[in-house]
């Protein structure tokens, strides 16, 4: 019995969903901590995949708490939207079983708008963002002027919030040469967001709360972060990162309980690497060998579609956000998409200037110089669909997930071959 916090180790897309989904049959409680609907997180189940953007991903088992924590950003409209779509399968809404913090800040239209212009004039400076307003959202969370869930279900203060923060998302609009917002698109977005606020009334609480009283009830809970530990706010590849913190530590600030909750940290990782968005990517394979990758793994944006950017695996990535978030069990995802592609690169170090260097740059500058000291690793052939065993995959496929886990010092928990619940070997359950 005991908790967890499951992150991205990457830079996001790492199957964190379908780990979450398979830890949540021991978990009483799942929460987001924090980012919006930038996050897709796939499960899939007998076949049906559903992609999850703001509710957590134990969803889909019946009869779990699942928490919108005081650091996320919601985007009301895109939250019905997803409610609904549970609604019709039977798994929402019931606000028993979906609970959204009442500090939790809320992404008005014009933060959407912020985010598309911006990314427009940035032109080939663009950071290859999702659009989905994260940022101008947290923005405005940190200069004090955001709305919070609790302002969202009050009619009264809903006009005098936007009203206040659309003057400055004018100035900034103005500021980037994109039509400012009229008086009837305010008023127009005043109305929306009361009716918004009337029909998540009944879901807003006080979270923190909710999830402390669970855990000294001896309930288990699991924190769900979303993005990865590169795409960090404070130690990821800056400025081509998300605006909040990924990081396991950052679970306790943002559903408002003490670290000594967190319990177990779940990394989860691809047997390979991907990026989607701008930013140095030094174990990038711009060749066919990367679209092969791209083919074989589905390497397409959960959120927006767009192709991910794949390469090999690199450890020095890895041991860093393996530091960063201090991680004890690794979950490997996607090892069947190597299988076939015969030796396999692994990205021991990076060759800097003419020096090995071990440790992750944080000028992403330095980064971008950065040229792979790659270590070859015997591929292999076919793995098995439902692997019940370590002993059922090929030798080199074992040695491969397991020396990985060796070179970071963690231990191998979780080992997934194919994106199905059920196709995971779980050698240890981080929340038994
Ligand atoms: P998340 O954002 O970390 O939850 O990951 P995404 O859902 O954005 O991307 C992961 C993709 O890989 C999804 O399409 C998953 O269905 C898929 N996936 C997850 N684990 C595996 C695996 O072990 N093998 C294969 N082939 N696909 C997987
Ligand atoms: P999950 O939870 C992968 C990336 C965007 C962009 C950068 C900033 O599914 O792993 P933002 O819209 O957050 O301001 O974009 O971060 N990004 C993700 N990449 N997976 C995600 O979430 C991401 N969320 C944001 O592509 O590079
Ligand atoms: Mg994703």
């Amino acid at each position: 019995m005991g908790n967890a916090v499951c992150i991205g180790a990457q830079w996001g897309d790492e199957g964190k969903g379908r780990i979450v989904d398979r830890l949540s049959e021991r978990a009483d409680v799942v929460v987001r901590f924090h980012g919006g609907n930038n996050a897709g997180h796939t499960v899939v189940v007998d076949g049906a995949t559903t992609i999850l953007h703001i509710v957590p991903s134990g969803v889909l088992h019946p009869g779990k708490l699942c928490v919108i924590g005081a650091g996320c950003v919601v985007d009301p409209e895109v939250l019905l939207q997803e409610m609904e779509m549970l609604a019709t399968r039977k798994l929402l809404p019931d606000p028993k079983r979906l609970v959204i913090a009442d500090e939790a800040h809320v992404i008005l239209p014009f933060h959407k708008r912020i985010d598309k212009a911006r990314e427009q004039q940035r032109g080939a400076g663009k950071l290859g963002t999702t659009g989905r307003g994260i940022g101008p959202a947290y923005e405005d969370k940190a200069a004090r002027r955001g709305m919070r869930m609790h302002d969202i279900i009050d009619r009264a203060r809903v006009p005098e919030i936007i009203r206040a923060s659309a003057m400055y998302a004018n100035s900034m609009l103005e500021a980037v040469g994109a039509e400012a917002l009229r008086g009837d698109e305010i008023e127009e977005m005043i109305a929306r967001t009361r009716a918004h606020g009337e029909k998540l009334k009944p879901f807003v609480d006080d979270a923190g709360a909710l999830v402390a009283d669970a855990a000294a009830a001896g309930k288990n809970i699991l924190f769900e972060g979303a993005q990865g530990a590169l795409l960090d706010l404070d130690h990821g590849t800056y400025p081509y990162v998300t605006s909040s913190n990924c990081v396991a530590g950052h679970a306790s600030v943002g559903v408002g309980v003490g670290p000594q909750l967190l319990g177990r940290i779940v990394g989860v990782a691809k047997a390979y690497a991907t990026r989607v968005g701008e930013g140095p990517f030094p174990t990038e394979l711009a060749d066919p060998l990367g679209t092969q990758l791209r083919d074989r793994g589905g390497e397409y944006g959960a959120t927006t579609g767009r192709p991910r950017r794949c390469g090999w695996l690199d450890l020095v990535a890895l041991r860093y956000a393996t530091r960063l978030n201090g991680i004890t069990d690794l979950a490997l995802t996607k090892l069947d998409v190597l299988a076939g592609f015969g030796d396999l690169q692994v990205c021991v170090a990076y060759e800097i200037e003419g020096r090995r260097v071990d440790r992750f740059p944080h000028d992403v500058a330095m980064l971008a110089r950065a040229t792979p000291v790659f270590e070859t690793f015997p591929g292999f052939g076919e793995v098995p669909d439902r692997p019940r065993s370590l002993d059922d995959l090929p030798a080199a496929a074992r040695s491969y997930a397991l020396t990985i886990a060796e070179r970071l010092g963690v231990r191998l928990s979780i080992l997934a071959a194919g994106p199905g619940r059920g196709q995971e070997i779980v050698l240890e359950d981080p929340l038994a």
